[in-house]
This record gives structure tokens, sequence and C-alpha cells, in this order.
């Protein structure tokens, strides 16, 4: 059994028992580490940086800021708990740098400003297997946000999606009104790339 079949089997373990056989303090329920099923990928806030219209890009960082390479891949797959690939799904992704900043730091079309205020966001096209990959840096930290990057992903026939993924070992989740509620399936385990770079698998299920 692969490790996000596991931890989702322990999720939904955790919740039965939350549920039906123990009458756990909220202090404890809170600390359960799995607030979705991982069938459907759970939606998140938009926030106050999405930029309409990015460019089709495979590496975001089109400005080369410092900060630790990452890079992010994974499968959009067709329903609730599927394996069915969706091709030509858009996957638009936006984050912050290496020290916090959104560029831009608004909303909008991406006409409303200068190419040199526009990085860190752009959109990928999923492939014939469903698959996607994107460069960049690892996002920074601003606010008391937990560490994260921002995705909306659409495609005919499915519902948009729009949310967020978080990093293992995030010391800020549990204090984050919104990555709290992840789940460990918007819970990103990155490794070492062997080049002092990070990578991360991320899949997602769209409703149709
Ligand atoms: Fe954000």
């Amino acid at each position: 059994m692969d490790r996000k079949k596991f931890l989702k089997k322990v999720g939904l373990g955790l919740s039965l028992v939350a549920g039906t056989q123990f009458m756990t303090s909220c202090k404890e329920k809170e600390d359960q580490p799995n607030a979705e099923d991982c069938k459907l990928t759970g939606s998140d806030i938009l926030g106050p940086y999405f930029v309409a219209n990015s460019a089709n890009i495979v590496n975001l960082n089109t400005l080369n800021f410092p900060g630790t390479p990452m890079m992010m891949m994974g499968k959009v797959y067709s329903g609730e708990g599927t394996n069915t690939p969706v091709v030509g799904a858009k996957i638009e992704i936006w984050h912050a740098d290496d020290g916090g900043a959104y560029h831009p730091e608004g909303s909008g079309d991406v006409s409303d400003y200068e190419p040199a205020e526009i990085t860190l966001r752009g959109f990928v096209l999923t492939e014939a297997d469903g698959s996607y990959a994107f460069q960049s840096i690892r996002p920074g930290l601003y606010g008391s946000r937990a560490r994260h990057l921002h995705f909306k992903v659409t495609v005919a026939d499915h519902d948009d999606l729009v949310t967020q993924t978080y990093f293992e070992g995030d010391n800020r989740i549990p204090e984050d009104s919104f990555a709290k509620d992840a789940g460990d399936c918007r819970i990103v385990n990155y490794t070492d790339d062997g080049n002092g770079g990070i990578k991360g698998v991320m899949d997602f299920n769209l409703a149709k």
C-alpha cells in the first residue's frame, strides 16, 4: 500500500472512531489530522492575489528570484476516488516568493500589470495521462498563514476547483484556520531532489 492510500485509510479510521465510538474533546478533534477523505480534492479560499489570464509556463520563476528550487508534479483525475485521468485540465498556480510577497500583490487580470510585476504564477495543462508538472521556488511565509501554494483547476464537464496545498511538517498548519482543515490529502510530502531543491507530488480529484 502506498503512502497516500495508507494515510487515506488511517484518516478514514480516525473519522469513524471520532464519529461513532468515542466522545473526544474539542481539543482532540482539532488535533485529528484528516478533515477530508481525499476522494475529491477539497477546496480552499481563493485569497486576495489571484490574477486571471496568467501565462502557460513550466517554470513559474520567470524573474529568477532566489529561493529553494521546487518541482511539483501529479495527476488530475475525474470524479470521486477514481484514477480516471483528465486531459487538458488547466491548472493555474500562484504563490508567494521566498520573502512571502506575491507578484503582484493584487488581483484582477494580467493586463492590469506590467510584465515585470508578474511572476511566480502561471498555468500548465494536463497530458493524456492526466499528468502535470511545473517548477518554481518554495513559497515563503507571510502573516499567520502556513506555507502554501494556490491552485485553480478548470476543465470541461467538471466543477472548478480552487484550493491550496500545504507542506508536511509545517508547524503553522494547526494554527492556520484554512490549513488545519486540509487533511493529509492536501499536505504534500516534499523530498530532497538531490540538487539542493525539493520535489512534491499532488494529485487532484475533480467533481463532475
Ligand atoms: Fe496565499
